[in-house]
């Protein structure tokens, strides 16, 4: 069934990406993108209901075999959130059905249309009715709470939840007193260093891209840009000049650098945060603008009544201390921290609660290893994006970016199995494990002047 979702998600790639871009509104390309993440992820896992090994070992009694199995967890809760409507959903449903489990989905009322769409490619794939069930609705004070809430009424032995800290919290919270390990995907602030001996094009390509790609709203997305004092007039420049000729726009056309925001929330944050940012004692180097009819910009490529657009923020000055370097803000904005040298940048890079993703721009061997080492965070790239993390790789983060579960690869089968350990006793006699041992007695004293001549 996995392998018929994998071709029927590959034959409607395009209309499913057209679909996604118009419902949550990241650029077609983006959309392409995030489907190709859903048809990886199938792809993946076709073929590992094969390789869900257990393992045999030899006993300590005679006529004794040890086996162990990974067993299905039972019905499994996943939450999923707006930015990614196919590709995360995509990650937990997929293995968790694979392992054997029960799915009760509850997608982002940002994109539900998408769910719909996802659930009846299922339908078609063949999978059985009430194996994947899908309720739709808001978070607080609706079915995604309510859903949580089936833990403590013991209808629940999961849950898979993509989304705030706050709310990862609170499910933790749930979960832990009934005993169960949810697997929490929460917000990240993620720093992307940039070192005096880059390469400058291709960091400030990456840097424009991990900040401003789909608007600024992936978990993944660099919310610090941490420079080394050498290079930074240069980045400085070439950033500002970069992010003021960035398209904004229809989603649909092709030449837009990024949409509009998911959802109104995200824009009330966003505003707010310029007030915050000044009043921390940050500077604006770029100060984009909520985009109306009346003040929309030259290179604005849509219909502003149509969407919620914004234009890109940068703040400059921004020391880690202040709140805007260390909340997360799902939007087109991200800060210049000036730093003098490694130790520094590495520094700075983990004075943040979060832990998600992190990137190094650098060309020397030492800082790459060090910087691997260093930092904290459960994803690090070398010379590349904070986002853009493939379907094959542990997916997760360290502190406030969750509990350590990972999803994608074949690390995400711990989060939906439970190893049993079995044994078969064929010696027809009762046989007490550390008790009936063979005794071979202790070994003589060893006289070591007679061993060595
Ligand atoms: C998310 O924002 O929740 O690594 C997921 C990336 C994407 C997934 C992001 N592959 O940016």
């Amino acid at each position: 069934m996995i392998g018929r979702l994998a071709a029927l998600l590959r034959s409607s790639k395009e209309p499913l990406a057209r679909f996604v871009a118009r419902e949550m509104g990241k650029p077609l390309r983006e959309a392409r993108g995030s489907v190709q993440e859903a048809i990886d992820t199938a792809e993946f896992f076709q073929s590992e209901g094969r390789r869900l090994y257990g393992q045999t070992v030899p006993s300590e009694l005679a006529n004794k075999e040890l086996f162990t199995y990974r067993r299905p967890v039972g019905v499994a809760g996943v939450i999923t959130a707006g930015n990614f409507p196919i590709a995360v959903p995509s990650w937990k449903i997929i293995p968790a059905l694979l392992c054997g489990n029960a799915v009760v989905w509850k997608p982002s009322d940002d994109a539900p249309g998408v769910a719909a769409l996802f659930l009846e490619l299922w339908r078609r794939a063949g999978l059985p009715d009430g194996v994947l069930s899908v309720v739709y609705g808001k978070g607080e004070g609706s079915a995604g709470e309510h859903l949580v809430q089936q833990v403590d009424a013991g209808l629940l032995d999961k849950i898979s939840f993509t989304g705030s800290t706050k709310v990862g919290r609170l499910i933790g919270e749930v979960c832990g007193r009934n005993l169960q390990i949810p697997s929490l995907e929460l917000g990240g602030k993620n720093p992307l260093v940039i070192l005096a001996d880059a390469d400058l094009q291709l960091a400030i390509e990456g840097a424009l891209w991990a900040a401003f790609g789909t608007a600024g709203q992936r978990c993944t997305s660099a919310g610090n840009i941490i420079v080394d004092t050498r290079v930074m007039p240069e980045v400085r420049a070439q950033l500002k000049r970069r992010a003021e000729a960035l398209v904004t726009g229809d989603p649909l056309n092709e030449a837009v650098d990024y949409g509009p925001f998911i959802n109104e929330r995200f824009l009330q944050n966003w505003i707010a945060q310029r007030a915050q940012g000044l009043a921390d004692g940050a500077e604006l180097l770029v100060d984009g603008s909520r985009i109306t009819p009346n003040n929309a910009p030259e290179n604005f490529a849509g219909d502003a009544e149509r969407g919620l657009y914004a234009g890109p923020r940068i703040f400059d000055k921004v020391d880690m201390s202040m709140s805007i370097a260390q909340e997360e803000c799902f939007g087109p904005t991200v800060n210049l921290v000036e730093v003098n040298g490694f130790d520094e940048a590495l520094a700075a890079a983990n004075a943040t609660p979060y832990g998600l993703s992190s990137a190094i721009y650098t060309r020397d061997a030492s800082a790459m290893l060090r910087f691997k080492e260093g930092i904290s965070a459960g994803m690090t790239s070398i010379n590349n994006s904070t986002t853009g993390a493939e379907a094959h790789l542990p997916f997760g983060g360290n502190g406030w970016s969750g509990n350590g579960t990972r999803e994608s690869g074949i690390w995400v089968l711990d989060a939906y199995t439970r190893w049993q350990s079995v044994n078969v006793d064929l010696a027809g006699k009762l046989q007490k494990a550390q008790i009936d041992l063979v005794d071979a007695g202790a070994p003589e004293a060893l006289d070591w002047n007679e061993l060595i001549s």
